[in-house]
Order: C-alpha cells, then sequence, then structure tokens
C-alpha cells in the first residue's frame, strides 16, 4: 500500500505536489469513488482513475540505439523531420520513451533512450563520470601537439573551456587529407565533439559515438537498438 499521490506521480501523472492539487480538486478516484483525502492508501488491486481515465504504473523500460545520420534526437520535431522515436516499434514506443541527452542530426551511434527520469537525470549531471566515446573523421592532417591540446582542454567558440579528455589519433588518411581520431570526454555540452576539433583548426567531415560507459554498438545495425541488461542500468548508474 502506499499513499496515493505517491503513486500518481510514481505513474508519470504529474509531480507528488501537483499530484495532490488533483486529488484536493476532486480529480482522482479510487474504485469509482472521488478521493479528496491526500492520505487515502492504494494498493495493487485498487483501480484508480484521473478524470475517469485509468492510470497504472509504468514499466521502467531503458534501450540502446544505434542511431543513423539524418534523425533528430528528440520525441518531435517542428519542421517534421524524423526522430529517432521513428525507429522504435509501436509497442516499445507506449511506455513514454524519450533520449538521454542528445546526439546531432548528422551525428550517429550509442545513444541510450529511457522512460526513467531518474536515471536520464543522473546520467546527465555534468559531473556524473560516464564516459562517452567518439570516433571523428576530421578534415586536414591533425599534429601531435594539437592532439595535446584536445587532451588539456579547449576553449570552444561559445566560450566554454573543455576539461582535459582522452584524445589520440587513430589513422591518418594522406590521400584525402583527413585524419581520424578517438575522443574520450564525461562532459555533453552542444556540439562539443565538433567544436573541440574545430577549436584545433579541424572541420569534422564525420562523427560517430561509439560508447557511453560500458554500452557500445556491439553488432547492433544502424538504426536498431536493443533492451538493455539489469547490470547495464545498474552499472551506468553507478551502483
Ligand atoms: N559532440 C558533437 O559535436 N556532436 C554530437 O552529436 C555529440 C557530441
Amino acid at each position: 500500500m502506499e499513499r496515493l499521490q505517491k503513486y500518481l506521480a510514481s505513474c508519470g501523472v504529474a509531480s507528488r505536489r501537483k499530484s495532490e492539487e488533483l486529488i484536493k480538486e476532486g480529480a482522482v478516484s479510487v474504485n469509482d469513488v472521488i478521493v479528496t483525502e491526500l492520505g487515502t492508501q492504494v494498493g495493487n488491486n485498487d483501480v484508480v482513475k484521473v478524470n475517469g481515465v485509468v492510470i497504472s504504473r509504468e514499466e521502467k523500460v531503458y534501450y540502446v540505439l544505434n542511431k543513423p545520420v539524418g534523425y533528430i534526437t528528440s520525441v518531435k520535431d517542428e519542421l517534421n523531420r524524423p526522430t529517432i522515436l521513428d525507429l522504435f516499434e509501436e509497442k516499445d514506443r507506449r511506455n513514454r520513451i524519450y533520449p538521454v541527452g542528445r546526439l546531432d542530426f548528422d551525428t550517429a551511434g550509442v545513444l541510450l533512450v529511457t522512460n526513467d527520469g531518474e536515471f536520464s537525470n543522473k546520467l546527465m549531471k555534468a559531473n556524473f563520470e560516464v564516459e562517452k566515446e567518439y570516433v571523428a573523421r576530421v578534415e586536414g592532417i591533425v599534429t601531435k601537439l594539437e592532439i595535446l591540446d584536445l587532451k588539456k582542454g579547449v576553449t570552444l567558440k561559445t566560450g566554454y573551456a573543455t576539461k582535459p579528455c582522452k584524445a589520440r589519433k587513430v589513422s591518418i588518411d594522406r590521400k584525402n587529407n583527413s585524419t581520424l581520431l578517438n575522443i574520450i570526454i564525461h562532459e555533453g555540452k552542444n556540439h562539443q565533439v565538433r567544436l573541440m576539433c574545430e577549436a584545433i583548426g579541424h572541420k569534422v567531415k564525420k562523427l560517430t559515438r561509439v560508447r557511453v560507459g560500458s554500452i557500445t554498438l556491439d553488432d547492433i545495425p544502424r538504426g536498431c537498438y536493443r533492451r538493455l541488461k539489469i547490470h547495464e542500468v545498474k552499472e551506468l548508474m553507478g551502483r
């Protein structure tokens, strides 16, 4: 048994405070009897309705999507461009899932998707130590000194000074005058990797996120997703 307002909040109806207001306003019924008493206890067998609509607790779900280029990391887009939700089967979309953080329209790779606000908030916290690993194809040949600058931290054109990170050259393509870089950061400022590369004088041609924490792309085909395992969720949350 638990307090009605707590139950409403855990079902995603509204915050605890807002749920209390709904109860006081007479919008909530338990077993078809309007309840305005805040302390009312409900259990699994009670039918709770808000404005006549039955509510139930949402199952928490966690996915890793291999995001393709050409999709907006959002649940809807004003310009009607494809969103990452379009890549999910109808049955998996029912739980009001949304992306954790953001990958640019032009970026591919690991994107976590969930309906768990606590999980999402925790991972998005700037000081939370989850590593994000990127592979970037950049224009021009990157020098050792430029790699050192990246590692120490650079000032982006937005004025933000990036924290120290890991960066290395994977390979150089002299014929096409480009370099493949591997960059691991903890932060998640908008367009951070593109802006970091720009700050050392190299425009990103192609960007893929290959890892978040211990979650990699494995053999998930582009545009496909899989459920995270419980131990993966716990590990990401630092438990
Ligand atoms: N950094 C970027 O520049 N773009 C992304 O999509 C992710 C990280």
